[in-house]
């Protein structure tokens, strides 16, 4: 790690109120594939589910901040869960194949990140074709998407559900409303996309879910990172980050128990960096807020994949501990999982040093290459019928033996052509499957020169 870089990144978009009154979903609309938007709780007496989300890149100081709010237990004993929306820029695959093991999820926020627009179908599946390659996470175990900058459109929507995404994270929704699938329209913030709101013509997204962005304070509106909001002044101080976030909080737990999110870029709430305040009195504000939170019965922090499991079928408080999507992360056996990160290799790129349990990319992943081929192929790429979290790349096996940890990704594989949307792509040999392959397609031009330790994204999101 050389030298520090900030990409300074900035996106003011509007709120808008869920727009229900122009939204007619019928009654037809049943789960578990299909649920209409509703401030109603699915079931009487649901849980309260608290979503911890990080956004950007996975690098260690990031993911030592992020580890700071996660020592605490459901109800049920396990520990708890959070989603990162990573993307592939600056990401260490180590550290992503870690935050997987340990039951977490990743899911989809491009690969470059970069401004004006991220979320075409390069950006999406590149990423899946980096992490399925270099951390070792099944394709079909990256299920959801955050748009960066949370910028998304009519279209985009839609290339979501061709993707067989199951759901998106981006819109922010001032009622409160529970997740919902997009059959019949868009009720959340439509950041003026005209023919998303309401039940209109174009949005083709049957059966792809929104778990809807909500705010996390009362006083202060911040959608992201409560209390780092440049254009407010905010108080810093740990107690106020604590009091307005925990009112916010007990009015949803007494009100419909809409899941309740906490949406973070890590890089607010850790150390000094340059033109970044030190976070530590934010961070120790948010961490006594769930503290607080979840002395309460029946909160549960969960990922997204949890509780798009739970609204398919959803089952009153009392009966959550013993839905099997509750079950504690199951221990991985420890080789190059994440458990024994000294058998991953280290690579040094020309843009700076990663480290990956499969080898080395052949040049710094890029837009157009974004899982280079693998400079050294001894090690074996998680195959289609083993989950990463059970696969030992050295030994070239399944460490998975019995029916419960069985599993097998029946996504199609990894495919870098847009074409093959419409069923006549290239055929992609990259990823899963085969043992020995090269990983990605084609290979990158070298790049010279330039040698960037730590880059850090960051995003505003502001009322
Ligand atoms: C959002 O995407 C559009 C293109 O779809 C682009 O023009 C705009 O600049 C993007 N906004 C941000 C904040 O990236
Ligand atoms: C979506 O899933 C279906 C059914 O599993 C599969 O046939 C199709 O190839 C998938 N499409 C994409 C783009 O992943
Ligand atoms: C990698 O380095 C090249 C050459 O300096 C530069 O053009 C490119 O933007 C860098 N990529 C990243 C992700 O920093
Ligand atoms: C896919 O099929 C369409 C229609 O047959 C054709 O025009 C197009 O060139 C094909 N694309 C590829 C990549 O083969
Ligand atoms: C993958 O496809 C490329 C180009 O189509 C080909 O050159 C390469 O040999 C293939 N690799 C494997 C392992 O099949
Ligand atoms: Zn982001």
């Amino acid at each position: 790690m050389k030298r520090k870089l900030l990409l300074f990144l900035l996106a003011f978009i509007p709120l808008i109120t869920a727009q229900l009154s122009n939204y007619n979903c019928p009654a037809t609309c049943v789960l578990p594939n299909c649920r209409c938007a509703s401030l109603q709780p699915p079931v009487a007496n649901p849980p309260q589910f608290l979503l911890l989300t990080f956004d950007d890149s996975l690098q260690a100081d990031l993911i030592t901040t992020a580890k700071a709010l996660m020592n605490r237990r459901n109800p049920n004993g396990c520990s708890v869960r959070a989603t990162w929306f990573a993307q592939v820029w600056y990401t260490d695959p180590t550290l992503a194949q870690q935050w997987y093991a340990q039951g977490h999820e990743i899911a989809d926020h491009s690969v470059t990140h970069v401004s004006p627009f991220a979320g075409s179908y390069a950006e999406l599946e590149g990423m899946r074709a980096f992490y399925s390659t270099y951390a070792g996470i099944p394709r079909g175990k990256i299920s959801g998407v955050r748009f960066p900058f949370r910028n998304y459109t009519l279209d985009s929507i839609n290339l979501l559900s061709r993707m067989n995404f199951t759901y998106d994270s981006s819109m922010s929704n001032s009622d409160h409303v529970w997740p919902y699938t997009m059959d019949y329209g868009v009720v959340s913030d439509c950041i003026n996309q005209p023919n998303l709101c309401g039940s209109v013509g174009g949005l083709n997204a049957k059966g792809l879910w929104e778990i809807p962005m909500s705010q996390s304070g009362t006083t202060v509106p911040h959608l992201m990172d409560p209390f780092n909001d440049p254009t407010v002044t905010a108080p810093e101080k740990t107690e106020d980050v604590v009091s307005d976030m925990l009112s916010a909080f007990n009015a949803r737990y007494a009100g419909n128990r809409a899941p309740f999110g906490v949406y973070l870029h890590p890089v607010w709430y850790g150390k000094a960096q340059p033109s970044i305040p030190e976070g530590s009195g934010k961070l120790a504000g948010v961490n006594a807020f769930l503290d607080a939170a979840m002395k309460n019965p029946d909160v549960w922090m969960v990922t997204g994949q949890q509780l798009i499991e739970y609204m398919k079928k959803p089952v009153p408080a009392s009966q959550l501990a013993s839905q099997p999507y509750m079950d504690c992360p199951t221990p991985p056996p420890g080789v190059c999982n994440g458990l024994t990160p000294s058998l991953a290799v280290t690579c040094n790129l020309p843009n700076g040093t990663i480290s990956s349990c499969f080898g080395c990319p052949s040049s710094y992943p890029t837009l157009e290459n974004p899982a280079p081929l693998r400079t050294d192929t001894t090690r074996c790429l998680v195959p289609d019928n083993c989950d990463g979290i059970h696969w030992d790349p050295i030994g070239c096996k399944c460490l998975c033996t019995t029916e419960t940890c069985k599993w097998k990704d029946d996504s199609r594989k990894v495919d870098l052509d847009p074409n093959s949307l419409n069923g006549n792509g290239t055929k992609s040999n990259g990823t899963a499957g085969s043992g020995k392959s090269s990983a990605g397609e084609g290979r990158g031009r070298g790049v010279g020169g330039v040698l960037v330790g730590v880059v850090l994204s960051l995003v505003f999101l502001v009322l």
